[in-house]
């Protein structure tokens, strides 16, 4: 009799851990709530299992910031609050700092401002003030660009506007001569091309102006550091220029979606570095540089949607990085030269419409998806390219029907399995519970 509370403490506690349990194998491991964390408050135990993160905080400084107070009023002119020390707080929803050392006061070196309100305002005093910054960063901030004062734009090594500054022009961009990164995406730009906003950056590495609605000619002239040019999603015309393969250290290379025509310079393969490539869905001509073969780290290549002819070269089979491939809606002709090994190993790989492109039923097995027809043994395609092939005789038990066409859709999460080993051990501690409770009884009495 006696030993009933102790009894019914460890049931209760059992039952507890096993709950604990449960919830710990069937929720991802979400540790880092994102609240603006008070400097020190050991309380709000959260109702969950897991270990908690222990947060590196600092030595809490008893001073209320740490930060040059001018750059504190331009803080607070940009509706950013600051009754915790900007320097000291972690990573805020809609501000991210980062400072100096600087003693007595730390200086601002890269402000994050996201999803901020459109009716906050830039002043010239305020950029002024934060003339220390390297790193500006504005996303989903509809707000008007104002004129960066000097001060501020010889400082700036990165610049990001995204979603955000409402219009900018060329000239604008142009005067951000120190940015060794500048990306300015889904706002729209208005200059008569790249090279206005390019040609003045004497540091630049990596370019992103991507949806961006930016017109005209691609530059002829380029900084040769560069590592990565995204343009994709603009209204880019003409041919691409051959000076752009002198890049050697060119790792992306982005020119998708734009009006670009001509051929693809045979001196691509001088891009020894490149990784990622997209020139898709533009209205390229021509065939697939053999150059290219001198490329070994290539990872990702799409060419997609263009007018592209000629047949696939074999050599794209030797590429040991590939990945992705993405050759689908062009005019290329011929049989596919690639083995059932070299396809099986891509994530990605998209081939169709491409009407007079073929493959071979012999080495592929004779009901691939890949979205072209089997060759016939003039190495023609067999049947006129009506799309829907062998949709219908899927049923097959044939041991070489297999399906390459969605190689890559094959990235299945294992939550599934987690769920179920929650829920077995779950239920096993809750016979357990149950076997305890009924020989419990049995013997107390
Ligand atoms: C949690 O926060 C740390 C430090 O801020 C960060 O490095 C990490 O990526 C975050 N993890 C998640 C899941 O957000
Ligand atoms: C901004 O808002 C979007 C949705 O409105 C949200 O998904 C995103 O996480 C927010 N970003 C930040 C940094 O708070
Ligand atoms: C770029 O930076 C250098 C020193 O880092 C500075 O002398 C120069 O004035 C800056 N250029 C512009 C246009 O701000
Ligand atoms: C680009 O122009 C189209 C219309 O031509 C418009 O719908 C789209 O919003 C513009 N994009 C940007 C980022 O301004
Ligand atoms: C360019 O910027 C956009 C918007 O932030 C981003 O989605 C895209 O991945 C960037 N491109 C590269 C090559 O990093
Ligand atoms: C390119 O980078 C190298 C090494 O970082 C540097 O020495 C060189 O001056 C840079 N070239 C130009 C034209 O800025
Ligand atoms: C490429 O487009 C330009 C205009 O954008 C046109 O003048 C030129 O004839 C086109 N070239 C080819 C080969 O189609
Ligand atoms: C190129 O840009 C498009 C759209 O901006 C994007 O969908 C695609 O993934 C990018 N490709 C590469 C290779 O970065
Ligand atoms: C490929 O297209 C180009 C230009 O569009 C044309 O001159 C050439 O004859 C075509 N080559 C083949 C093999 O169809
Ligand atoms: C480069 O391509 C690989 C393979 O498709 C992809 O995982 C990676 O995100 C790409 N990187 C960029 C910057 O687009
Ligand atoms: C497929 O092609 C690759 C690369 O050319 C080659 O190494 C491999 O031996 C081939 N596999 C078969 C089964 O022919
Ligand atoms: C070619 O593309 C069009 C639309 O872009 C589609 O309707 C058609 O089915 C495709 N044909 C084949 C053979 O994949």
């Amino acid at each position: 009799m006696a030993l009933q509370p102790p009894l019914l403490h460890l049931v209760l506690l059992l039952l507890l851990s096993s709950a604990a349990v449960i919830s710990s194998l069937s929720h991802p491991p979400t540790t880092n709530v994102t609240t603006i964390s008070p400097t020190h408050s050991p309380s709000a135990p959260t109702p969950s299992s897991t270990p908690t993160p222990k947060t590196p905080t600092k030595p809490v400084s008893t001073s209320a910031s740490t930060l040059d107070p001018k750059q504190l009023r331009a803080l607070q002119s940009l509706n950013i609050p600051t009754s915790k020390d900007p320097c000291s707080v972690r990573p805020h929803i809609f501000t991210a700092t980062t400072c100096d050392s600087s003693k007595p006061f730390r200086h601002l070196l890269s402000l994050t401002l996201s999803n901020c309100s459109d009716d906050v305002t830039l002043s010239l005093t305020a950029l002024k003030s934060l003339s220390t910054l390297n790193t500006i960063q504005f996303i989903n901030c509809p707000i008007s660009p104002i004129r960066f004062p000097s001060e501020l734009t010889s400082n700036l090594r990165t610049f990001t506007c995204v979603n955000s500054l409402n219009k900018l022009t060329g000239i604008w961009l142009s005067r951000l001569q120190n940015v060794s990164d500048l990306t300015v995406s889904q706002v729209s730009i208005t200059a008569s091309g790249p090279s206005i906003i390019l040609n003045s950056m004497k540091f630049l590495h990596s370019v992103n102006l991507s949806h961006t609605n930016l017109t005209g000619y691609l530059p002829k002239h380029w900084h040769p550091n560069l590592t990565t040019i995204d343009l994709s999603g603009n209204k880019l015309k003409g041919k691409i220029p051959l000076s752009l393969t002198r890049l050697e250290n060119l790792v992306h290379l982005n020119l998708s979606s734009n009006s670009l025509n001509g051929t693809i310079p045979t001196t691509f393969g001088d891009l020894t570095a490149l990784q990622n490539l997209s020139l898709a869905s533009n209205s390229l001509s021509g065939s697939i540089p053999e150059s290219l073969a001198a490329v070994p780290g290539l990872m990702h290549l799409d060419l997609g949607s263009n007018q592209l002819n000629g047949t696939i070269p074999k050599f794209i089979q030797d590429m040991k990085k590939l990945k992705y491939l993405n050759l689908e809606k062009n005019s290329f002709h011929g049989v596919l030269p690639f083995n059932a090994t070299f396809i099986k190993r891509l994530e990605v790989f998209k081939l169709g419409n491409n009407s007079n492109l073929c493959y071979n039923h012999s080495t592929l097995g004779s009901k691939v998806k890949l979205g072209i027809a089997p060759c016939d043994k003039h190495g023609l395609p067999m049947s006129p390219p009506s799309a829907k092939d062998s949709s219908d005789n899927d049923s097959s038990d044939s041991s070489d029907d297999e399906d390459y066409s969605n190689v890559g859709e094959k990235h299945h999460s294992h939550g599934p399995s987690k769920i179920v080993l929650g829920v077995a051990i779950g239920l096993s501690s809750i016979v357990f519970l149950i076997v305890f409770l009924v020989l419990l009884s049995k013997c107390c009495k």
